[in-house]
């Protein structure tokens, strides 16, 4: 007879790696950190991307993000500062303003534009791409902004402010919730010497990326403009320690195990969904289309 010993699972989740990013520009010439790149989709299923931005000089944003499409995916654009003039193919527009989120469903397909409205000062945010499962990528298109007043928080005791972008935080229900993939999207700003534990189901892919100071996760140092890919390990949650005054977004989500095709802008689940959807947007679908604004 063998002794197996009992496994327990850890209470918290480790780091299992940090990354840095990778400087690149997009649109036309804005300078930005792609954190979570199309290496790591698999990994972090649901999510398909993050870029991060923080720029003082105009000319690093100043040419914004002219006409594009999408298909197949969520985009999640929340601005720190600075201000952003959005347009789609349906006539919408909207803009988006410091604190504020806009939360947009590509679904089967849209054109869009992403332009800076100021001409000097810091423009900082980031954008997170969210995929669909196969059976909603063709989904009529949709979005939603979301001004900064309008996403719930909450101040814990300990003087820690949390806003809930998406999911649930200590009975706090956030702006967006897909039952899909779960997501759970915090900010959290976490004054010195302070601790803050997130329940995470274990199953969930997460990550969290520090934007002010420097934080640390299980005894792991994740400095400033570093993402943590948190280990799945069992644990129901994460526990983040700031000795200095810090800001990190938490993100996660339940995984949609299914395959990722990606073509730039769009993203299915097969070449020939991405053939298909390179036809359509030849033939002009993609202008054709009417966008809610919900
Ligand atoms: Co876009």
């Amino acid at each position: 007879m063998t002794n197996h010993p009992i496994e327990q699972s850890p209470v918290f989740r480790t780091v299992e790696r940090l990354i840095q990013g990778v400087q690149t520009s997009d649109g036309a010439g804005v300078r930005l950190t792609r954190v979570l790149t199309q290496s790591l989709q698999r990994r972090l299923d649901p999510f398909l991307m993050l870029d991060a931005f923080r720029n003082e000089n105009p000319e690093d944003y100043i040419g914004g993000f002219p006409d594009h499409p999408h298909r197949g995916f969520e985009t999640v654009t929340y601005m720190i500062a600075g201000r952003m003039r959005h347009h789609d193919s349906a006539g919408n527009q909207g803009l988006l303003g410091p604190g504020g989120v806009q939360w947009m469903t590509t679904g089967s397909g849209l054109i869009h534009s992403e332009l800076p409205e100021q001409a000097d000062g810091l423009m900082e945010g980031f954008q997170l791409w969210l995929n669909l499962p196969g059976r909603n990528k063709m989904i009529k298109p949709s979005y939603r902004d979301i001004p900064t007043t309008a996403i719930p928080e909450f101040l814990s005791p300990e003087g820690i402010r949390v806003r809930v972008i998406a999911g649930t935080s200590h009975d706090v229900t956030g702006a967006v919730q897909r039952p899909d993939t779960e997501p759970l999207y915090l900010d959290v700003h976490l004054p010195a010497a302070s601790h803050f534990e997130q329940p995470i189901p274990a199953g969930h892919n997460a990550f969290i990326y520090t934007y002010r100071g420097t934080v640390a996760v299980d005894g792991v140092a994740v400095p400033d403009r570093n993402m943590a890919i948190l280990t799945n390990n069992g644990a129901q949650g994460v526990r983040i320690e700031a000795s200095t005054e810090a800001r990190v977004l938490i993100i996660a989500g339940k995984p949609l195990g299914e395959p990722i095709a990606q073509h730039g802008p769009f993203v299915m689940n097969t070449t020939e969904e991405i053939q298909q959807t390179m036809r359509d947007y030849r033939d002009g679908m993609f202008e054709a289309a009417v966008v809610q604004s919900l």
